[in-house]
């Protein structure tokens, strides 16, 4: 069984938008294995983002990341890693469409509510650097 992970990011936690995300997630059938809230230290983010180290938006991202709690879960399920991608919505923020989780609450690329694993490689190393509990 496949397995990902999502991150309802500070702003998805300040507006109070877990419980809306996780039953978007538990309505399509994926099933919800571990979870915690969290403020993440930069340690943590700088390898979780690392890929886009050399990108302009790296630093803010990273900024807006450890700025307060965030919700991280791991979804187990068939196609996990799609599901929840697609689910998600596309990342720039003109491009989600009304139905995702973004298209529906974000209004910004940077501030855009929700992470979800890229591909089955990355959410083994993800799972492993958010919940090494789990290994
Ligand atoms: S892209 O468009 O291919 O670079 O997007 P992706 O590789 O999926 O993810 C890039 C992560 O950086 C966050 N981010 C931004 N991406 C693009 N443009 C801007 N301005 C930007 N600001 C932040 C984006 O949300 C991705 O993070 P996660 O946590 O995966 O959503």
């Amino acid at each position: 069984m496949e397995t990902t992970l999502a991150i309802v990011k500070p702003d998805g936690v300040k507006r109070g938008l877990i419980g809306e995300i996780l039953k978007r997630y538990e309505n399509k059938g994926l099933r919800l294995k571990a979870a915690k809230v969290i403020v993440p230290t930069l340690e943590l983010l700088e390898k979780h983002y690392e890929e886009h180290k050399s990108k302009p938006y790296y630093k803010p991202l990273i900024q807006y990341m450890s700025s307060g709690p965030v919700f991280a879960m791991v979804l187990e399920g068939e196609n996990a890693v799609k599901i929840v991608r697609l689910l998600n919505g596309a990342t720039k923020v003109e491009e989600a469409l009304p139905g995702t989780i973004r298209g529906d609450f974000a209004s910004s690329t940077t501030f855009n509510i929700i992470h979800g694993s890229d591909s089955i490689e990355s959410a083994k190393r993800e799972i492993a650097l958010w919940f090494p509990e789990l290994a």
